[in-house]
């Protein structure tokens, strides 16, 4: 199999090294506008480590250090079965990208984008064989993360569908297909997540920190500003238009809005930099958080079960899918044991008088211990 990768950038090599790790008879090339003469020398340099290592033998050493090309010329594309788009998030130079890619490659070649916030059909605007055209979301860092999105259009082909599934499997990981306002769902929810974040600190009258250690032993990785941090007030506050979920319409714009204003207030846009910063210009208040982990709780567990009843696939897929990234200490059942319906129930009421958004409103119990019971 040919695999085309375009965009080295911070996503493209980690797409790049989990498929060139996992695929030993897969052949790669790697398009970017600003190719680095490093790179191939440091592909090489790793699979001489691993040679070193005795993770792969001579023989493998020898096929693999010919299996990869570097490139900034497209024609190069030309064999690739399979290309993975990582450039930069801009419409117009992906749309001229894959329409200069689509007379070069065959009419079967698959066409994916990674993209994070673009509206998927606007990436493949004019392209001639739409079936074989839709996103691939890989999450950073890709290793980390035991899923990978697959966003596809009424176009796609089951066919293509199906190649784009055993790709992403072969690669270790498992496939989620989300459709329509679903698109790129995890990235979604956790824009929610922060937003509820927000608002639940507002309303408790704390700091960001002290929300977030509040918040901290419900998650196993990262409390909702931790992943603000990682992820960065820049790519996180990217206007929410092409997030369509009628229901989360009024969080996401809740969370754009206030990452918009602590950027005016001079909040650095990069990863790693928010919660430096917030320690230095927010005070702690010595405020009580005592509600935090319920109130997260009720707002996590109810946009998964209104979700659930909204997916047509494969429910029980999307539901570890969502787990993953929400990084949660326990099950989410543990969750909903421990604090009861009643209790979750009353902190949504209570987001809900506080802000009319239609997030907080939920079904019935039945229909949360079918989920969650
Ligand atoms: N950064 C993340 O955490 C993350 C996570 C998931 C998905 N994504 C998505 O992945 C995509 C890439 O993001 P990134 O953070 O890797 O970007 P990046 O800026 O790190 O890399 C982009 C790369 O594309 C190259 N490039 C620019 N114009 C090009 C062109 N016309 N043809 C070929 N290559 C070109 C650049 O030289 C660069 O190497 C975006 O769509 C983004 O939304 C990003």
């Amino acid at each position: 199999m040919n695999i085309g990768i375009i965009g080295y950038g911070k996503m493209g090599k980690e797409i790049f090294s989990l498929f060139f790790d996992k695929l030993p008879d897969a052949n790669f090339r790697i398009y970017d506008i600003a190719p680095s003469e490093k790179n191939t020398a440091d592909v090489l340099k790793t699979l001489g480590k691993s040679l070193k290592r005795k993770k792969i033998t001579e023989e493998q050493y020898e096929s693999k250090k010919d299996s990869f090309l570097f490139t900034d010329s497209i024609s190069d594309m030309k064999d690739c079965d399979i290309v993975i788009e990582a450039i930069f998030e801009d419409v117009k130079v992906k749309q001229d990208t894959f329409r200069q890619l689509a007379e070069t490659v065959s009419e079967n070649c698959l066409l994916l984008t990674n993209t994070s916030t673009l509206k998927i059909s606007d990436v493949f605007e004019g392209i001639p064989h739409r079936e074989r055209c839709f996103g691939l979301h890989f999450f950073y860092p890709v290793k980390l993360s035991g899923y990978v999105e697959l966003n596809i259009l009424p176009d796609s082909a089951p066919e293509a569908v199906a190649k784009a599934k055993a790709l992403v499997e072969a690669g270790g990981k498992r496939p989620v297909v989300l459709e329509g306002c679903y698109h790129i769902y995890l990235n979604q929810l956790l824009s929610c997540m922060v937003g509820h974040a927000i608002i639940m600190k507002d309303m408790a009258g704390v700091s960001v920190k002290e929300m977030n250690k509040a918040l901290a032993p419900l998650f196993s990785l990262a409390p909702p500003f931790d992943i603000l941090d990682s992820v960065g007030v820049g790519l996180m506050g990217k206007s929410p238009e092409n997030f369509n979920i009628p229901r989360c319409r009024q969080l996401q714009d809740k969370c754009y809005e206030v990452l918009q204003k602590w950027t005016a207030e001079g909040c650095p846009q990069g990863p790693l930099a928010f919660l430096d910063h917030m320690a230095e210009n927010e005070a702690d208040t010595g405020n009580s958080c005592e509600n935090a982990e319920i109130d997260m709780m009720a707002y996590l567990l109810n946009e998964t079960v209104n979700t659930l009843e909204d997916y047509s696939g494969d429910k029980e897929v999307l539901f570890e899918a969502v787990c993953d990234t929400l990084g949660l200490a326990e099950k989410a059942s543990y969750y909903y044991n421990e604090f009861g319906a009643d209790a979750l129930f009353s902190a949504l009421d209570k987001y809900k008088e506080a802000t009319g958004f239609t997030s907080y409103d939920h079904k019935d119990k039945t229909v949360w211990d079918g989920y969650l019971g």
